[in-house]
C-alpha cells in the first residue's frame, strides 16, 4: 500500500479522511531525525508546505517518492531542481486561495489606515469612557495602491481595491501586456508613486528583500506597507527601523522572515497590525487546498499527471 507522509499537522480532518481511505498516512513533524529510524520504501508522496519545505536529503531518504504536494501556492521551501532531477513531481495549490488571501489583504489595509485593532483595544481598555473618542484616523478610499506582484492573488487584490476607488500601479517580474494599470520599472519607482505598497509575489532569489530601506524611504512618511506574500520579500530589520523612525506611516503584516517568530519591537508598535500568516486560513479554503493536494497525490500514485504541477520532466 502506498504511504503518504505529512510534514506537519496542517490538514483538516476532512482531507485526512480522504487520504486515509486510500493510503496509510504518516506524519513526521521532525522529519530528518525520525526518517532515519523508519522504513520508507512505501512512501510515494509527501504533502508539505512552503514553510516546512522538502529538500534533497528528504528525497534521498524516500526511494519511491513520486510526488511532493505543496499545501499552498508558494513552494519556496521545496527544492524544485532536486525533485526534477529525481523525476519527482512537485505540485502546489494555485487559485483556490486567491479570494481569501485578497480579502485579508484588504482587511489589513483597512485595519492599518482606520486603526481598527488599536481602536478596539482602546474600547476594551475602557479609554472611550475615561478619555473620550478615539483619535481620528487615516482613510483607505481613493488611495494609490502599488502592487508588488500582479499574479493571481495580486489581481484579486486589485479587483477589490477598485471598489475602494484606489488608483493602481504595479511592479512584477514581468510587465503584463494586457493590464490597464500603470507599470513601474522597479520596486522603488512603485513605492515613490503610491500610498500603500502591497507585496504579493513569490519568494525567490530575485525577490529577496525587494522591499529594502531605500524602497521604504521612497514610500515615505505617509505611506503604508502591507505584506501578504512572504516575509523574505522585506528586509525586516530595515522595516522595523523605518516604522520606529517614522520613515513610513505604518505596516500591516501577515508574513514574517522567521515564522512563527515576530520581532518584539514590532509587537510594541501602535502603527503596526500583525497577523499570524493566515491569508488562506479559512475552513473553506484550507479544505480546498487540502483536497487539491490530495487530488494531485492520488493522480500521480495512479500513474497519471497531476492537476497543478509546478515542474515537468
Ligand atoms: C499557507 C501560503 O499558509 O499558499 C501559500 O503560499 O503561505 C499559505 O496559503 C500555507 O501553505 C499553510 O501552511
Amino acid at each position: 500500500m502506498n504511504e503518504v507522509l505529512l510534514t506537519g499537522g496542517f490538514l483538516s480532518d476532512e482531507v485526512r479522511a480522504r487520504l486515509q481511505a486510500n493510503f496509510k498516512v504518516r506524519e513526521l513533524p521532525k522529519l530528518s531525525s525520525s526518517l532515519q529510524q523508519q522504513s520508507c520504501e512505501n512512501i510515494g508522496a509527501v504533502i508539505t508546505t512552503g514553510h516546512h519545505g522538502a529538500g534533497a536529503e528528504l528525497m534521498d531518504a524516500l526511494p519511491n517518492l513520486k510526488v511532493i504536494a505543496c499545501y499552498g501556492v508558494g513552494y519556496d521551501g521545496i527544492d524544485i531542481e532536486a525533485a526534477t532531477a529525481r523525476n519527482i513531481w512537485v505540485t502546489n495549490t494555485p487559485d483556490v486561495l486567491n479570494d481569501d488571501v485578497a480579502d485579508l489583504a484588504l482587511g489589513l489595509m483597512l485595519s492599518i489606515t482606520r486603526r481598527i485593532p488599536s481602536a478596539e483595544r482602546y474600547l476594551r481598555e475602557g479609554k472611550w469612557q475615561t478619555q473620550g473618542d478615539h483619535p481620528t484616523t487615516d482613510r483607505l478610499t481613493g488611495k494609490r495602491l502599488g502592487m508588488l506582484g500582479m499574479g493571481r492573488i495580486g489581481g484579486a487584490i486589485v479587483r477589490r481595491a477598485l471598489a475602494f476607488d484606489m488608483k493602481i500601479s504595479y511592479h512584477a517580474t514581468a510587465q503584463k501586456k494586457d493590464s490597464p494599470h500603470q507599470w513601474a520599472a522597479s520596486a522603488q519607482e512603485l513605492a515613490e508613486g503610491c500610498d500603500i505598497l502591497c507585496a504579493a509575489m513569490p519568494a525567490t532569489a530575485a525577490t529577496e528583500k525587494i522591499v529594502n530601506a531605500e524602497v521604504l524611504r521612497a514610500l515615505g512618511s505617509k505611506g503604508y506597507f502591507i505584506n501578504i506574500g512572504r516575509g523574505a520579500l522585506a528586509d525586516e530589520p530595515a522595516l522595523v527601523s523605518a516604522l520606529r523612525d517614522g520613515v513610513i506611516a505604518g505596516a500591516a503584516l501577515d508574513v514574517f522572515a522567521d515564522e512563527p517568530h515576530v520581532p518584539e519591537e514590532l509587537k510594541k508598535m501602535e502603527n503596526v497590525v500583525l497577523s499570524p500568516h493566515q491569508g488562506s486560513a479559512t475552513i473553506h479554503t484550507r479544505n480546498a487546498m487540502g483536497n487539491l493536494a490530495a487530488e494531485n497525490v492520488e493522480r500521480v500514485l495512479r500513474g497519471e499527471q497531476p492537476q497543478t504541477p509546478v515542474n515537468n520532466f
